[in-house]
């Protein structure tokens, strides 16, 4: 059967074939180290799940509103007006099944055939791919390592041309860790202020932010981007809840009723019970971010410590999420063990097949020459991990 020619243009998501392989090879027998999906290894927390079964206990099995239940709406709304001052109106929310389809959603909402959406290089995969669907065109602007692969004034200055309607922002970052600054937000929003630029704001690692730095949600840096801001969110990442699959956008009123509208036609409400457990999350107590965070914590400072010490690789210093995104170019073009190894795609496969370790090349978010190891892992699998990466790291020739 002949597939649609938007379908054909699709690429697969290359951390799921990573994780395939990966897969493959522990159901050989392989010890399998796997440090390629972007999902917390935590369980979500008891009391959620309990909320879970209560829903299910209470009734709440049938149809919800299309775009989320009210109660969960205004949880979200007093979030961000207690954490960030923002004041929003639930129905400005739609919840989703995940912050990857409201995205979906909102890109479908905003554009119109030729519309360019500028995403900074490296860039979550999923990103370009959604703007496809959508029929937009993605703008992929590189970014310097050495300015922690954050998007400067100058560099939006000169991505914008006649077709650009949305800035795509993603802080802290998936795949870099790093995290915009309000004084680089703010520079940025000048750009996008003079543009007319409409920017999506994907902070749905804000939560995972580590000690010493400070989120800042990107329309609080300036009045008048409000009303030209959609922040993604979700509860994926904070709550290690990727499986409920719950997500919400929050919108100018007119956006949010055009993509209320599209998900009432697509998919309708996101799971109702998922949407019980999404409410006793968010008003739940938090200690069990605060735990996670901090078993993150050490582990991101395990695994800084071992990349630092890696003569040739370099890295720019996790401010949040939990990824390391680290620069392997000395090691390309040369031999392991008699194999060539010239770009990033090729050392990642060498590196799960030879050592059974599993990461994400760069090339798959725009930045070859470098690996993305998620360190969603335990500290011991972490410490062996780093260790046979080193060993093939030194086999190089
Ligand atoms: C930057 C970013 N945005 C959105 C998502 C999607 O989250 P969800 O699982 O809620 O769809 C991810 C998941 O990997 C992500 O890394």
């Amino acid at each position: 059967m002949k597939i649609s020619q938007v379908l054909q243009r699709l690429e697969p998501s290359a951390t799921m074939a990573m994780a395939a392989r990966a897969k493959e090879l522990k159901a050989a027998g392989h010890r399998v180290l796997d440090f390629s999906l972007g999902e917390p290894d935590f369980a979500t927390p008891e009391h959620i799940c309990q909320a879970a079964i209560q829903a299910m206990k209470d009734g709440h099995t049938h149809y919800t509103q299309a775009s989320g239940i009210p109660q969960l709406k205004q949880a979200i709304v007093r979030h961000y007006r207690q954490r960030h001052g923002l004041d929003y109106d639930p129905q400005q929310v739609v919840v989703s099944n995940g912050a990857k389809h409201a995205l979906h959603n909102v890109l479908t909402a905003l554009l119109d055939p030729g519309d360019e959406v500028i995403i900074p290089a490296p860039y979550w995969v999923s990103y370009s791919e959604l703007v496809k669907l959508a029929s937009g065109v993605p703008r992929i602007v590189p970014t310097q390592e050495a300015q922690g692969f954050k998007l400067t004034p100058e560099e939006l200055r000169r991505a914008i041309g006649p077709c650009a309607r949305v800035l795509l922002l993603c802080s802290p970052s998936n795949p870099t860790g790093t995290m915009y600054t309000r004084e680089e937000l703010g520079q940025l929003a000048e750009v996008v202020l003079e543009h007319d630029l409409v920017v999506v704001a994907d902070e749905i690692y804000e939560h995972l932010v580590y000690p010493g730095w400070e989120f800042v949600s990107f329309p609080t840096v300036h009045p008048e981007l409000v009303e030209r801001t959609v922040l993604i969110n979700g509860v994926s990442k904070t709550y290690a809840m990727t499986g409920w699959r719950i997500g919400w956008s929050i919108s100018p009123p007119e956006v949010a009723r055009a993509i209320a509208a599209l998900q009432s036609q697509e998919t309708s409400n996101p799971c109702s019970i998922s949407q019980y457990a999404a409410l006793a999350a968010l008003e739940g107590p938090q200690e069990c971010v605060q735990e996670m965070l901090r078993q993150f914590t050490q582990r991101r400072n395990l695994v800084l410590e071992h990349i630092r010490r890696w003569p040739g690789v370099s890295c720019p210093e996790m401010a949040g999420a939990f990824y390391a995104f680290f620069n392997i170019r000395q090691y390309l073009g040369r031999r392991y063990e008699g194999q060539l190894i010239e770009n990033s795609q090729q050392w990642c496969l060498a590196l799960l097949e030879r050592h059974h370790v599993a990461t994400v090349m760069g090339s798959a978010f725009g930045a070859e020459g470098y690996v993305r190891l998620s360190y969603a892992a335990g500290l011991e699998e972490l410490q062996e991990g780093l260790e046979r990466i080193e060993a093939f790291l030194q086999s190089a020739e």
